[in-house]
């Protein structure tokens, strides 16, 4: 293997954590920083602070190139490109709160042969004002790039060593040459483009997806009122290949770190620029409502739902996470306890997660744990073992007979041959 550049990431989230383990299995010496002292010596001892498939295994596996400190000086002296990995997280205005970003950029010295590469989302225009500032700071020879990530969470791994494409967004120089030095063993299409041009792509395809879902949600609503069963009209919509088969899954919302915030923001980006991007205004709407279509449906079977026992199957908001940011469970068990109802829930993973941001949800231990004296049980998130239980011993277990398949994840029939009524997402 040729020699491979030793490279720093700033930030040991979710993206930071599987760019530093994913480079070191293409052989790269990587520098990891973090402000959180805590954090880093759990991770120099092993300890990996997020559940992420395979990621302990690739960061154990390459102990010896992951170096973990929290002074960015140490990721300077070893490396010339720097990937900042720092979390964006909304603020009230829906604008992204950059102050990580513009923490790790302050820190930066004049430097002729280092570079930032931006993996955080950020707002169209934000490469230029960086570029703005390094030059008023008299460090305008400091490279900039844009490389925005695209990983799916529980699949993150996956997602780096074989992305769909990496985008490159940069002058044209030394910086950006190095960035795709640095991907080439991937082999993946690359899109080398301008600073902009870059960031835009990474709001742009994370409103499209959205949009995408809060479409078929709609179908799956109209699906309702008019005896269609939105899986059967997803697959016929989904075999023309300008549409595509993914991302068409109704169910009762997408929540996450990046899709609610990716389009806000989007939105709040058009607004700022005097555009109003109405369509988005929809797609956050839609999803919203998606959340709260499910607390109807209980009424539709068991009239008020004061003093009702309602289990919820999954918390994280998708399967082989604990990431509850945004979750659909979020809401939903907020609302139903709004309405009198008494809730319980199960999630394998993100328990610890839950049981910070969900007050008065009782948490059980496994599903049959929750659903037991349940008047009704909602699958939320579509894990493996719910789609294995035996629903016989659920139906044994509750006191009433609603389940309601938030995911379209079940066989009805299944469900129903157990004794169960069974009420999923669009489907007639
Ligand atoms: C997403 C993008 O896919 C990724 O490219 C980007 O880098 C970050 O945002 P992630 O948030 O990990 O990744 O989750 P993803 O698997 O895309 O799912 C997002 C949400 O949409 C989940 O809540 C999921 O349940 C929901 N969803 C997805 C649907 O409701 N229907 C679908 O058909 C697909």
């Amino acid at each position: 293997m040729a020699t491979r550049e030793p490279i720093g990431v700033v930030g040991t989230g979710y993206v930071g954590l599987v760019t530093a383990a994913g480079f070191a299995e293409l052989g790269n010496e990587v520098w990891c920083i973090d402000i959180d002292a805590e954090k880093i010596e759990r991770l120099r001892r092993g300890e990996i602070p997020i559940y992420e498939p395979g990621l302990a295994d690739l960061v154990q596996k390459h102990r010896g190139r992951l170096h973990f400190s929290t002074d960015i000086a140490d990721a300077l002296e070893h490396a010339r490109l720097l990937f900042v990995a720092v979390g964006t997280p909304p603020t009230y205005s829906g604008d992204p709160d950059l102050s990580a970003v513009r923490a790790v950029v302050a820190s930066m010295p004049a430097s002729d042969h280092h570079a930032l590469i931006m993996k955080s989302t950020v707002p169209v225009g934000t490469g230029a004002s960086i570029k703005r500032f390094f030059a008023e700071q008299g460090k305008g020879d400091f490279r900039y790039v844009s490389c925005p990530e695209f990983l799916k969470e529980g699949a993150a791994i996956e997602d780096f060593l074989s992305p769909d494409r990496v985008v490159v967004g940069d002058d044209g120089d030394w910086a950006g040459d190095a960035v795709v030095e640095l991907y080439s063993p991937l082999e993946a299409p690359l899109v080398r483009t301008d600073i902009a041009s870059a960031e835009m792509v990474k709001l742009a395809a994370n409103a499209f997806l959205a949009t995408k879902i809060s479409f078929i949600n709609e179908i799956a609503n109209v699906c309702e009122e008019t005896g269609a069963d939105v899986i059967e009209v997803a697959r016929g919509m989904g075999l023309d290949d300008r549409i595509g088969p993914k991302f068409l899954q109704a169910g009762i919302g997408f929540g996450g770190s990046c899709f609610p915030k990716d389009v806000l923001g989007l939105k709040q980006l058009a607004g700022n620029s005097g555009y109003h991007f109405q369509l988005l205004n929809a797609v956050i709407e839609v999803n919203e409502l998606q959340k709260r279509r499910v607390i109807s449906k209980l009424q539709k079977h068991l009239g008020t739902l004061i003093g009702k026992r309602i289990a919820l199957l999954g918390l994280a908001f998708k399967p082989n996470t604990d990431d509850m940011r945004e979750a659909s469970s979020l809401v939903l068990s907020a609302r139903l306890q709004a309405d009198g109802a008494t809730v319980v829930a199960y999630d394998p993973v993100a328990d610890e997660e839950a049981a910070k941001l969900l007050p008065g949800v009782t948490l059980a231990s496994d599903a049959l744990a929750a659903v037991d004296g349940a008047d009704a049980v909602v699958l939320v998130t579509e894990w493996q073992e719910f789609r294995d239980l035996d629903w016989s011993a659920v139906a044994d277990g509750m006191g009433g007979t609603v389940l309601i398949d938030g995911r379209n994840a079940l066989d009805p029939a299944a469900v129903r041959a157990a004794g169960l009524t069974y009420e999923g997402i669009g489907r007639g």
